[in-house]
């Protein structure tokens, strides 16, 4: 396949960053990846080797470090575009530690912002989400909704982020920047061969849906019966990984091909399906057989009751959908916990 030309991948060993790498490589670009490795480790790099048959170019670079990140763009000035996911993403540690929020995710972002000029780089996606959005007072979600006041540091940091790039399109007519709003992504690659990664206790729904159903904790806890939705627990715009990576490559796509007249653009990703968590337990249970021992218990503090994504923008605009099915993302995800677990034991 011809090389449609480098892509810079920043936390590109994470959980949605190494998924699109993969789709980066099957639509005949050429990923490049730069990572910390704070959230993630570089044995994912081999994962995208057995998927793709390709090794990405992977440094480990702090995007917090200017300097290294000018040495890197001097060393590969002939990059085309940059897909930005390096950051924190915990909201309840953003709580405990703001300042560290801040640094790493609006830090890293503004170093991007400087030095693309400098390099002839002037395509960015941006990694935002439907945080930003709290909860919405009408559903689905378009990208016209009001964004409400964040409520957690993490939160404030993809709002400001966005605020900047906007800011940096106006005084930059060269730039051009998509911003796309994620919603729950799950699952993971159909191979296996890469998937979340959680540190520790996961916060996340799936992550730990999977390590209760192999027995890693012992009971799930359903954080509130009591929503005003139909059977009283949240709901969430659930998307595939997969699903998602390929979004980005649509963006890619979007702002080489200059597609739109806009410098900068906003789009929803998302199924445009609402399923509550008691959902998701069950057809969890359906898809792989396994079951999900569970409790109710209170309400998490900060919770949204529920949104969901009007994704129809990035249909029509961006000509991607969300195509794999919850059952077939579950068992997905199922299938990467098995995989973990045969890796623990090996070790
Ligand atoms: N949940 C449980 N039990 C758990 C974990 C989660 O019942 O052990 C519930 C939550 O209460 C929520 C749903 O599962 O109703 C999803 O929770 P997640 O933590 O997986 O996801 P959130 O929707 O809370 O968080 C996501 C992203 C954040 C982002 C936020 C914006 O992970 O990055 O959406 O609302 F900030």
């Amino acid at each position: 396949m011809a090389n449609k030309g480098k892509i810079l991948v920043t936390g590109g060993t994470g959980y949605i960053g190494s998924h699109t790498v993969v789709e980066l490589f099957n639509a005949g670009y050429e990923p490049v990846v730069i990572d910390n490795l704070s959230n993630s480790n570089i044995g994912v790099i081999d994962g995208i080797k057995a998927i793709t048959g390709s090794l990405p170019v992977f440094e480990n670079i702090d995007c917090k470090d200017y300097n290294s990140l000018e040495r890197f763009f001097e060393k590969h000035s002939d990059i085309k575009a940059v897909i930005h996911f390096a950051a924190s993403k915990a909201v309840g540690e953003s709580v405990e530690q703001p300042l560290v929020y801040y640094r790493n995710n609006i830090v890293s972002l503004i170093n991007l912002l400087q030095l693309m000029p400098k390099f002839g780089i002037n395509n960015i996606v941006f990694s935002s989400s439907c945080t930003v959005y709290g909860q919405p007072e009408i559903l689905p979600v378009t990208e016209q909704s009001p964004i409400q006041p964040a409520t957690s540091p993490y939160g404030s940091t993809k709002q400001m982020s966005e605020t900047i790039l906007r800011d940096a399109t106006v005084a930059d007519k060269n730039l051009s920047v998509v911003l796309l709003r994620y919603f729950n992504p799950i699952g993971a690659h159909p191979s296996a061969e890469i998937g979340e990664l959680p540190n520790g206790v996961p916060n996340n729904l799936l992550p730990y849906v999977t390590q209760t159903a192999a027995g890693i904790r012992k009971m799930l806890r359903v954080f509130g019966d009591d929503y005003n939705t139909p059977d009283g627990s949240c709901i969430r715009d659930y998307i595939n990984v997969v699903d998602l990576a390929k979004a980005h490559v649509c963006a890619i796509n979007r702002v080489l091909e200059k597609k739109s007249k806009k410098n900068i653009e906003v789009f929803n990703l998302g199924t445009g399906n609402g399923v509550s968590v008691l959902e998701i337990i069950n057809t969890f249970e359906k898809a792989t057989g396994v079951k999900v021992p569970y409790e109710i218990a209170p309400r998490r503090a900060g919770d949204i009751e529920q949104v969901w994504a009007d994704a129809s923008l990035a249909n029509k605009e961006l000509g991607w959908k969300a195509e794999e099915t919850l059952e077939n993302t579950l068992k997905s995800a199922w299938k990467w916990q098995e995989k973990l677990m045969a890796k623990n034991k090996e070790e």
